[in-house]
């Protein structure tokens, strides 16, 4: 039986996140948690024919019910930016809703995988890690910041440059997701770039989320490709879940702690004052089963550790404070 709670269902990612999910064989129950519309939503989706029961919970009354017991928890609940805004200015809006969602999963599903969307996932992960620590229930194996469209987008971009098949072509981007924070490493996957194209397509997968918010043009942000990520890597949780395989692997923003061995190295790396850091992760029974080296290092793609570094300490500071100066 496996239980996934989508809160913010009702939402630009959340109605096509849920569409992906409720095709899965794995999925036993569906739950759509949002404060508007999800009988809609719920209604519409049961009627697909696989496995998977929905059930639709509307407004904080029925949170309890809805994420009670769940396996894994999907959080794009929040709002999206606009033109000229950065993910931080979310903050103000997104970190109490994500707050009382982690409060209510610390509470009624503590052992749930949390799959963490709302931006800014930099300051939003570290809120669900202090709201569980103060709940006694923290385990920084099962609490992941969704970084997967990062790695959907360095597949395509790297791709439409040296003319391979995205869907084959694996890119780790780790960090961070934001701007300066996100770091496509490169220099592992293709030595066909000039340093010219190099420092373009960086740029790009960093900057890829502003593209669409300036097509979309005051009407959100990346939804339809976060769907797909998300759905790809809360899909990876469950499968690792179930099966222990262990060529299961992602690239996530985890607490460093998730896995101290494998952690070490990173820590060195970026500084005991950057816990969370996106890495590639093996996945397993229980969340984080390894955090796997970060490999080799490009001299230009070692500049850029740097400034996200520095950017990344405040985010994950911020996030961590609010929680700290929060009632619970
Ligand atoms: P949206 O406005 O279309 O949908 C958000 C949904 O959240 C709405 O249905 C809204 O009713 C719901 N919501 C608001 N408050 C809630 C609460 N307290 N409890 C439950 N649901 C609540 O926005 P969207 O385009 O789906 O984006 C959602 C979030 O995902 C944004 O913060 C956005 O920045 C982020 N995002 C992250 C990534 C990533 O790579 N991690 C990619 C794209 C978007
Ligand atoms: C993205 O990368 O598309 C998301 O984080 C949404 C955004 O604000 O750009």
């Amino acid at each position: 039986m496996v239980k996934v709670t989508v809160c913010g269902a009702a939402g630009g990612i959340g109605q096509p996140l849920s569409l992906l999910l409720k095709q899965s064989e794995r999925i036993t129950h569906l739950s759509l948690y949002d404060i508007v519309n999800t009988p809609g939503v719920a209604a519409d989706l049961s009627h697909i024919n696989s496995k998977s029961k929905v059930t639709g919970h509307k407004g904080p009354e029925q949170l309890e019910d809805a994420i009670k017991g769940s396996d894994v928890v999907v959080i794009p609940a929040g709002v999206p930016r606009k033109p000229g805004m950065t993910r931080d200015d979310l903050f103000k809006i997104n970190a109490s809703i994500v707050r009382d969602l982690a409060t209510a999963a610390a509470k009624h599903a503590p052992k749930a995988f949390m799959c963490i969307i709302s931006n800014p996932v930099n300051s939003t992960v570290p809120i669900v890690a202090e709201v569980f620590k103060k709940h006694g229930v923290y385990d920084p194996r099962r609490i992941f910041g969704v970084t997967t469209l990062d790695l959907v987008r360095a597949s395509t971009f790297v791709s439409e440059l040296i003319g391979t098949n995205p869907a084959d072509l694996k890119v780790p981007v780790v960090g961070g997701h934001s701007g300066v924070t996100i770091l496509p490493l490169l220099s592992q996957v293709t030595n066909k770039l000039s340093q010219d194209q190099i420092e373009k397509v960086t740029h790009r997968i960093q900057f890829g989320g502003d593209e669409v918010v300036k097509a979309k043009d005051g009407a959100g942000s990346a939804t339809l490709s976060m769907a797909y990520a998300g759905a790809r890597f809360a899909l990876n949780v469950i499968e690792a879940a179930a099966t222990g395989d262990a060529t299961i692997t992602e690239c996530t923003f985890v607490d460093l702690a998730a896995d101290a061995q494998g952690g070490a190295p990173i820590r060195q790396l970026v500084g005991n004052d950057v816990p969370f850091f996106s890495v590639p992760v093996q996945l397993g029974r229980n969340g984080v089963e390894k955090i796997l080296p970060l490999g080799s290092v490009s001299a230009f793609e070692k500049k850029l550790f740097e400034a996200a570094v520095k950017e990344l300490k405040g985010n994950i500071a911020k996030g961590a404070s609010f929680v700290t100066n929060s009632k619970l």
